[in-house]
């Protein structure tokens, strides 16, 4: 039996483990290069992802560049008012387009300056009109895309199924915050010397709220106030609740109801995006996993109206750099120890504070192997 078939068996029987007696996936899924690139392989390159959000490229000619899975993609909103991801390689020789970002009446390649239109199509290549080279023959290449609730998803495959289907229940749960009026304040893009799951995990899960952001999180989001919420196929989440005596940290949207104001609603929207949704305050985490041990982490913050002045946004800005630190320097130091023989697959904490992590581990056994019903109808027909 291969390694990633035995992983596989063992992963299915962790997620296979009832809520009560769930336990944590041994380190070698974490830093097993050779399972790292099968999970790409596998479902990452299938899925959808997030790359940041739509006002981000607000009028015509913005963009930002990023890279998912070794492709670089440009993310540009056209003249037609449509958002486009395209492939961020020039189609002469390969070089990259562009770079960051900002806007553009058209993108001028810097090595032999080809252009290309806001929609990818190119403009002019020059001395190439004999060679056939012509806007009707040449574009770059679009991905799939979709916008919901003001975010802008990816999906590599060009077979994939639809995404916003698939969110109906994610939508329920975010419906009164106006997840998509949110406006952007601040982008970041950075890297983590971690496994892309061990941030999910971290994330989703209020288990280490007070111990690890003591000052930071924790006066607001006590782990003994966290409460596990709605999960499907599609994604998991919870509900860090705030003490009764703190002041208000801003109202929302008028549809919001106390109970929504006094609470972080945190979701992960299976495999990569990581968010936290409060009143006033919408903070995302688009992973990208570049290797077994290491992610770029492109992060947003977006806030409610204007609600919020300069002056606390860049106090909340500070908060999740702080917060952020706090959190990568543990990750980072698990990632090296996650590679010891002795590296456990623990008890998982009672739901409230872990339950997500037993969610997204049985996301992850779906992804691997085929349910039980599939392997049936197979047998059946053999
Ligand atoms: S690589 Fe872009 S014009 Fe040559
Ligand atoms: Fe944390």
């Amino acid at each position: 039996m291969s390694k990633t078939t035995a992983m596989n068996e063992e992963l299915a029987s962790i997620a296979g483990l009832p809520e009560f007696s769930a336990q944590c996936l041994p380190g070698h899924f974490y830093t097993s290069a050779e399972y790292f690139a099968y999970e790409v392989e596998k479902f990452l390159s299938k899925e959808w992802h997030c790359l940041g959000r739509a006002d981000e490229v607000a009028r015509p000619g913005d963009y930002f560049t990023t890279t998912l899975l070794n492709e670089p993609l440009l993310v540009v909103r056209g003249d037609d008012q449509r958002i486009r991801v395209l492939s961020n390689v020039c189609r002469h020789r390969g070089m990259p387009l562009a770079e960051g970002s900002g806007s553009t009446r058209r993108f001028v390649c810097s090595y032999h300056a080809w252009s290309y239109n806001r929609d990818g199509k190119l403009a002019n290549a020059p001395r190439m009109r004999d060679k056939g080279v012509t806007p009707d023959t040449c574009r770059l290449p679009e991905f799939r895309s979709e916008i919901w609730n003001g975010f802008i998803y990816v999906n590599l495959d060009d077979d994939a199924l639809p995404l916003a289907p698939k969110l109906q229940r994610l939508e329920h749960l975010l419906q009164n915050y106006q997840t998509a009026e949110m406006r952007i304040v601040h982008v970041v893009e950075e890297e983590w010397r971690t496994n892309w799951k061990c941030l999910v995990e971290n994330f989703m899960e209020a288990y280490h709220l007070s111990i690890v952001h003591p000052e930071t999180l924790h006066p607001y989001t006590p782990t003994g106030l966290s409460r596990k919420s709605m999960s499907d196929d599609a994604f998991t989440s919870y509900c860090a609740n705030y003490p009764d005596d703190i002041p208000s940290r801003g109202s929302g949207a008028p549809t919001l109801t106390e109970e929504e104001r006094k609470r972080s609603t945190l979701f992960c929207l299976f495999p990569a995006q990581v968010a936290s949704q409060a009143a006033s305050l919408l903070v995302s985490f688009s992973l990208q996993p570049v290797a077994v041990d290491l992610i770029r982490v492109r992060w947003t913050m977006s806030t409610f109206g204007d609600e919020l002045t300069k002056d606390e946004i860049d106090q909340r800005i500070a908060l999740w750099n702080e917060v952020n630190r706090e959190d990568r320097e543990k990750l980072e130091k698990m990632q090296k120890a996650l590679g010891s023989r002795h590296a456990p697959s623990g008890p998982l904490a009672p739901k409230d504070y872990e339950g997500t992590i037993w969610d997204f581990y049985r996301y992850l056994a779906r992804k691997v192997a085929p349910p039980p019903v599939m392997k049936l109808a197979a047998g059946i027909g053999a």
